[in-house]
């Protein structure tokens, strides 16, 4: 039976955490999308490539090591303003969003674009101090500059004009910045429970 769990929020809001423990709670396949942008813009330096990337993408381009630094994050945000970049991607989420035995995505436009109907939606947020303190805990080097980044990508990915971040209508709002990871998984299980 298909149960697609959709969690989008801005960079280092806690929704990969959430999902992987989410998904591993209800037995469901979970899938980070934005690996898959992270993949694309690993492999190129300007948009005529960014599209062949994304268009040609295999399972083997999503397992580079290199592609959870921040660099490879704003990489990806600089490749997923591309409209035909983003239109190669659909088709593969949607058929993991459909598998039998439920499915999490977490991105930035599953509830809005990719997956409207999903069962669940959650939007999962912090302020951007507290998600660049806990990337610079990540990562280490110049905390203001880590806030920069943040908020840089931030500013790109909500200000886009394809399938720009914003929460569905009708999605469940997380803020996770005065939350411990346990108190952000129980809120997100919760709500899952709700609508099963
Ligand atoms: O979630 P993550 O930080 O790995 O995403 C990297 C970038 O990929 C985001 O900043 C965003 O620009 C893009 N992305 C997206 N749509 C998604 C997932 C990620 O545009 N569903």
């Amino acid at each position: 039976m298909k149960f697609t769990v959709a969690i989008d929020g801005p960079a280092a809001a806690g929704k990969g955490t959430i999902s992987k423990a989410v998904a591993a709670d209800f037995g469901f396949a979970h899938l980070d999308t934005g690996l898959l942008y992270r993949a694309v813009g690993a492999k190129v330096t300007d948009g005529s490539e960014a599209i062949a990337a994304a268009e040609g993408l295999t399972p083997e381009d999503l397992k580079r090591t290199d592609l959870r630094t921040m660099e490879a994050g704003q990489a990806a945000s600089k490749v997923a303003v591309i409209p035909e970049v983003r239109a190669a991607l659909v088709d593969f989420q949607r058929r993991f969003a459909a598998q039998a035995g439920g499915a999490v995505l977490d991105g930035r436009d599953i509830g809005t674009v990719i997956c409207p109907d999903a069962e669940v939606k959650l939007f999962v947020t912090a302020s951007a101090e507290v998600r660049a303190h806990r990337r610079w805990l990540e990562v280490g080097g110049d905390e203001a500059q880590v806030l920069a980044e943040v908020k840089e990508r931030d500013d790109r990915d909500m200000n886009r004009a394809d399938a720009p971040l914003k929460p569905a209508d009708d999605a469940v709002l997380v803020d996770t910045s005065d939350l411990s990871i346990e108190e952000a998984v129980a809120a997100a299980v919760a709500a899952i429970k709700a609508k099963m």
